[in-house]
């Protein structure tokens, strides 16, 4: 028995990292599980190596720009049409245009407020449609602890992610009476490729601001995502749930 059984998983930006641990957990579970990535080659790639590293379970990749109300849209109907229904969607997919705002274009601002902000709206509308007329589902949104306590040089990554966290509160009030639950994770410091690209004296500097003296592995926000999927939280909507070794608590 899995704690997903019977249950259809769309992940966002899930080529890679944070979203392919997740992908991986929930198929672990039982789930059948859409990979979509702006980089369509990899998430059929990631899928493929997931479907042929499990028991039989099914996952499949597609390409998907989170910025695209059609490519979400499409998506989430290549869920239902090849697995039935859908009762978990991830928004994940992420960018990173980091710069004091001295040197930060507009263009940046808004490349990184369009992936993280507008992509998880069209996420969650595009899965509220569906989840509403089923009566269940639970919506995650990838946050991050930079959305919480504000990030030298990253006026337009704190800001997308704080929005999501208003993004979250909103739709969890909208859809709570439908039976479809929303939820957010602000994830810390996690060893990923957005991740590593970072000096090392600022790694070292982070490092020394958590508690549990630590990075964390993607594994460890999946299962946090396994749990907002599951109905081990099946009273919790609304909420934002820290994955940070007590960084900014
Ligand atoms: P990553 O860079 O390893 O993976 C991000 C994935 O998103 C990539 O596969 C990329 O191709 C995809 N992507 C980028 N733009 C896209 C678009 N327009 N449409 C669809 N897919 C797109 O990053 P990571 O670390 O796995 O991040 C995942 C999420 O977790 C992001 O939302 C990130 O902001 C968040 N996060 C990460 C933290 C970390 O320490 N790594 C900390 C807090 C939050």
């Amino acid at each position: 028995m899995g704690m997903l059984d019977e249950r259809v998983a769309v992940i966002t930006g899930a080529a890679q990292g944070i979203g392919l641990e997740i992908a991986r957990r929930f198929l672990a579970e039982g789930a059948r599980v859409v990979l979509g990535d702006v980089n369509g080659e990899a998430a059929e790639k990631s899928a493929a190596e997931l479907a042929a590293a499990g028991d039989g379970g099914a996952a499949i990749g597609a390409r998907c720009d989170v910025t695209s109300e059609d490519e979400v849209g499409a998506l989430v109907q290549r869920a239902v049409a090849e697995f039935g229904s859908l009762d978990v969607m991830v928004n994940n997919a992420g960018i990173t245009r980091d710069a004091t705002m001295r040197k930060m274009t507009l263009e940046d601002f808004r490349a990184v407020l369009d992936v993280h902000l507008v992509g998880s709206w069209l996420g969650t509308r595009a899965a509220g449609g569906v989840m509403r007329e089923q009566k269940r589902g639970s919506i995650i949104n990838i946050s991050s602890i930079s959305g919480k306590v504000g990030m030298l040089g990253q006026t337009n990554y704190s800001s997308a992610k704080a929005g999501m966290v208003g993004l979250t509160k909103a739709a969890a009030k909208e859809l709570a009476y439908l039976g479809v639950r929303v939820n957010a994770i602000q994830p810390g410091l996690i060893r990923t490729a957005m991740t590593e690209a970072l000096r090392e004296d600022i790694w070292a500097a982070k490092l020394a601001e958590i508690p549990m003296a630590r990075a964390a592995e993607p594994a460890e926000v999946a299962g946090v995502a396994l749990f907002l999927a599951s109905e081990l939280s099946s009273y919790m909507t609304g909420t934002v749930l820290e994955v940070t070794g007590g960084r900014y608590m």
